[in-house]
């Protein structure tokens, strides 16, 4: 008979390279905490469902308590042969408790033991990122509000297009980061559900309670439908879905970070804190911190598609492949953590650098909109007004100089409704605020919406505030 906890019907060991290839005990370890939780909270309801006896149950508590104390002070040894978190734990607690530790795993199996696990593990890393999320999100909004008259050329195909509120381009990356915060709301509600109780696939003969574990475990909701329970790995998907957009937020916002640093733009700053030289160039100061999250992207959408192409061909209901669902959404976890921290803090420490946007209008036509807007409102229609700013452009860049930069005359030659408030109405100012429709960029539009976002962030606070942990 092999030595392994499922040996009884084999006849030899496992090949010690299979060994290595087939434990997971290497990443899994990590859900040593969840694992101890769910057991603990299966033992309960076994004991209570009169399935094990109450001392049993005591042993049982007593064990798992004492190697959850072990492995947190760093002295439990995992083993590559026990292959994997449960059978490392299950065999310590057989080996401490005796028979009542041989009686923990009646009416489970593995396959939802670990479905609990990364469950109770996601909801946690969830209420987590919520906070970095939530942190970098109010950042934007600060530095919305501190910076409500700086004026920047917006773009369309990287060339200037029309002037905004400075406050209104970052007002733009906190609404998508809003979203984000509701997709990670969506993925702690997808994985709040107990798959516990399932057992190998088509549920158990015993009389359990599967209500209670999952009460125990604070889930809030139970699966409904055993085989489902333990082949979803939607939960995981969605996550890994909320990571990869909001990765792609940030990766944009990076990309423009870059832009707006480069000496052709000169916008803004990043602070030495979060730049890096060059080994050669001693003139070099890069912005390594946001080319680095723009280039994690990848790695986070590879973990989406890895997930996705694992499950897309597997027949009901557990099936090995789903042993590579792990390693993914760690490292995204780990990665997006990362990136957030990192991402708020060279936010938090960027100086903008009014001259240099200033100087970008110079040889600027953003306001070529308004002066059609202008002649418009004179009653011209709109097509004309497009043609003649266009002529009106295509003469300022003959003679070296901007639309503010012509001749009242010349441009009567184009249009005879021009008039000399032609200036002040394409002033840049008058053009941000001339933009009043709900949602534009005039002063008061952008008051509204950051009065708006204060108001969504404290609700989306509010709904987290719930989970975090008690400072004792
Ligand atoms: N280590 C496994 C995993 O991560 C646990 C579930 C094993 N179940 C099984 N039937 N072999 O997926």
């Amino acid at each position: 008979m092999a030595k392994t906890m499922w040996g009884g019907r084999f006849n030899r060991d496992t090949d010690k390279l299979m060994e290595k290839f087939n434990a997971s005990i290497a990443f899994d370890k990590r859900l040593f905490r969840q694992d101890i939780k769910g057991s603990m909270a299966h033992a309960k309801m076994l004991a209570e469902c009169k399935i094990i006896s109450k001392k049993d149950l005591a042993l049982i508590i007593k064990g798992l308590s004492a190697i959850l104390k072990d492995i947190e002070k760093g002295k439990f040894i995992f083993k590559t042969e026990l292959e994997d978190i449960h059978m490392n734990i299950e065999s310590e607690l057989i080996r401490r408790a005796g028979d009542a530790g041989k009686k923990l795993h009646t009416a489970r199996s593995r396959n939802d033991q670990i479905a609990a696990d990364v469950h109770l593990y996601l909801k946690e890393e969830c209420v987590s990122l919520s906070k970095p999320l939530i942190s970098l999100a109010q950042t934007l909004l600060d530095l919305s509000n501190k910076n409500k008259d700086i004026i920047i050329p917006a773009m369309t195909h990287l060339q200037h297009a029309q002037p905004v509120y400075f406050s209104h381009h970052l007002l733009a990356y906190f609404s998508m980061f809003e979203r984000d915060l509701q997709r990670l709301k969506h993925s702690f509600e997808a994985a709040d559900i107990s798959p516990l109780g399932a057992g190998a696939l088509a549920g158990t003969t015993f009389p359990i309670d599967r209500k209670m574990t999952a009460d125990l475990l604070g889930f809030k909701n139970i699966y409904s439908n055993s085989l489902d329970a333990v082949s979803d790995r939607d939960y995981i998907v969605d996550f890994l879905s909320f990571c990869s957009i909001l990765i792609m937020h940030l990766s944009r916002f990076c990309e423009e970070l870059i832009l707006w640093q480069s000496s052709e733009f000169s916008f803004i700053e990043i602070d030495d804190a979060y730049s890096t030289g060059s080994s050669m160039m001693p003139q070099k100061k890069n912005p390594d911190a946001a080319e680095l999250i723009r280039g994690k992207s990848g790695r986070i959408f590879g973990h989406l598609i890895a997930i996705l192409t694992v499950m897309k061909g597997l027949p009901l209901a557990y099936n090995k492949d789903m042993q590579e669902d792990k390693e993914g959404l760690f490292d995204a976890i780990d990665n997006i953590k990362m990136c957030l921290s990192v991402f708020d803090g060279m936010i938090k420490t960027l100086k903008i650098n009014e001259s240099g946007i200033k100087k970008s209008f110079e040889n600027d036509f953003s306001n070529a909109t308004d002066m059609a807007d202008y002649l418009v409102k004179k009653g011209l229609p709109f097509r004309f007004a497009h043609k003649i700013c266009g002529q009106a452009v295509l003469l300022a860049i003959k003679k070296r100089t901007n639309l503010i930069g012509l001749d009242l005359d010349d441009l009567r030659k184009l249009s005879p409704l021009f008039e000399k408030d032609i200036f002040e109405k394409i002033s840049i100012k008058t053009c941000v605020n001339g933009r009043d429709s709900y949602g534009a960029t005039s002063a008061k539009q952008v008051l509204f919406q950051i009065n708006k976002a204060m108001e969504n962030l404290k609700n989306i606070k509010n709904f987290w505030i719930k989970y975090y942990p008690k400072s004792k």
